[in-house]
């Protein structure tokens, strides 16, 4: 494509997005296609022949493409976790495109490099965090949990990478977390080696929170069988309830034993922007590592994940490597983030958070968390008030957990009924939710902060849940 075709199909698809974004509330939530429904529309074999994109690509777009999209960006996405992609935060992953910048080392984009540390400390700061803290952007927050073990692991071993590796140590490692910690968790203790036999599920509280008691009980346990507890992961915003564990009584019985502390704060740590929800995290300056990601309820287009140590020098050292073609003679005064993370190549995602913070500024963004919380808020109040509507976890943020409870049905029935309510409000269009399983239970969960979300659709989905839930008729042979 040359530069003269690019701007001109550049503009119609700026026009494109914006139309979209416009409209996005006319589209049913959830993607209305069929499995393989997509994959049909599109040629099987791949183009021998340059095609006029002009042409096709908007027909493509609109035939094939939209209906098979579910809209995160639809003011009534209650779904999963608020995935937004504020335009500003689009434009620049386009500039980020338009540069093809890759910084496998500072020399190769100083400005790539640069723009990361600057926008790291600026995320530092909104988030009421010390400057002991160093930041570095990765792309999830699972690549980032698996570094934080990988450092713990490294620690805990005396860099035993530099010998035999973990099959060389005398006793194995153990990792700690709750039933309530994300999956990626489990995957990250897997992938570095720990072994499934070595990941211990704390108990948790009626808030669904760890349990220090039965973190340090576990501790000890472990000790006296010859174990090394090495790290614990402490959750602040599970992705079921938005469960937050207590870090502050957390960190000292890990600080005793020697373990790493990473707090898991993907979704939630968002909130942090606003001093009032910072008694959440009570306690994570005595942590050594912490993500969250802007890709979710801050509104940074994905992928982008932040990932801040206490001891970058520890991070470098288990990370390092340094061939002959990427070292400069800059090395000494710069950071070489391939150091700070897996993968070598780097695009310039700083770009696409560092323009969201300038284009929103940081009144707006704490106007519009605080703005989500009072929608939760409220609704927590109308399920209160409400007969045969049980809330099922504390709401410590934007997400709101439910189960309708009508009278007389098993728990069997009572679980069917909700999966069937909630699957005829999905399959409306209307709304989309998402049902989890919360100590054995289904439940469905109401994750408020799409930044077209106002009052308006929380309120309008409240009476859709009643509408439908209410006359939704439960199976005699099920109670
Ligand atoms: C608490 C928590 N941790 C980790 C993750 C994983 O995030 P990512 O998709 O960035 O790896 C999620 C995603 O929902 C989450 O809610």
């Amino acid at each position: 494509m040359t530069p003269d075709q690019f701007r001109r199909l550049g503009h119609r698809l700026v026009e494109w997005i914006a139309d979209y974004r416009e409209q996005c509330d006319k589209f049913p939530v959830r993607a209305v296609v069929e499995p393989g429904a997509v994959r049909a529309g599109l040629p099987p074999h791949p183009p021998e022949a340059a095609e006029d994109l002009e042409a096709a690509l908007f027909a493509d777009l609109e035939r094939i493409i939209v209906p098979g999209l579910t809209h995160w960006q639809h003011p009534s996405f209650f779904a999963w976790f608020p995935g937004n992609a504020n335009l500003a935060s689009v434009l620049a992953e386009l500039l980020a495109a338009g540069l093809g910048q890759n910084g496998i080392n500072w020399q190769a984009s100083p400005a790539l490099t640069e723009v990361e540390e600057v926008t790291c400390d600026w995320m530092r700061q909104l988030l009421g965090l010390s400057t002991a803290w160093s930041g570095v952007i990765q792309d999830v927050a699972s690549t980032a949990t698996l570094v934080a073990l990988l450092c713990a692991r490294e620690r805990a071993t005396a860099y035993s990478q530099t010998r035999g590796g973990l099959q060389a140590e005398p006793a194995p490692l153990v990792v700690y977390a709750t039933s309530e910690a994300h999956s990626s968790i489990e995957k990250a203790a897997l992938l570095a080696g720990f072994g499934r036999l070595h990941l211990r599920t704390v108990a948790t509280d009626d808030a669904l929170a760890m349990r220090p008691d039965a973190l340090a009980a576990m501790i000890a346990d472990d000790r006296k069988a010859g174990l090394r507890p090495c790290a614990v992961v402490a959750t602040i915003g599970s992705t079921a309830t938005t469960a937050i564990d207590p870090l502050a009584a957390i960190v000292p019985i890990a600080r005793a034993h020697g373990l790493w502390v990473h707090v898991d704060a993907a979704m939630a740590g968002t909130a942090m922007l606003l001093p009032e929800c910072r008694p959440l995290w009570d306690g994570v300056e005595g942590a050594d590592s912490i993500v969250l990601n802007p890709h979710k309820w801050l509104g940074v287009v994905g992928d982008c994940s932040l990932y801040y140590v206490r001891d970058p020098a520890h991070l470098v050292r288990v990370m390092s490597t340094n061939p002959s073609y990427l070292r400069t003679d800059a090395d000494p005064d710069v950071h070489n983030f391939r150091d700070w993370g897996i993968p070598l190549g780097r695009r310039f995602r700083a770009l696409k958070l560092w323009l969201h913070l300038r284009a929103s500024g940081a009144e707006a963004l704490r106007a519009r968390l605080r703005r989500d919380l009072e929608h939760a808020r409220w609704l927590a109040a109308e399920i209160d008030d409400t007969p045969h509507w049980r809330r099922i976890a504390p709401v410590r943020l934007q997400t709101v957990c439910v189960r309708h409870e009508p009278p007389g049905l098993s728990a069997e029935a009572t679980d069917a009924h909700n999966l069937a309510w909630v699957e005829q409000l999905n399959q409306s269009g209307a709304a989309l939710l998402t049902p989890a399983q919360v100590r054995g239970e289904w439940i469905v969960r109401i994750s408020i902060g799409a930044e077209a979300t106002e009052f308006r659709h929380v309120e309008a989905l409240w009476q859709q849940m009643r509408a439908l839930a209410e006359s939704c008729v439960a199976s005699p042979s099920s109670r």
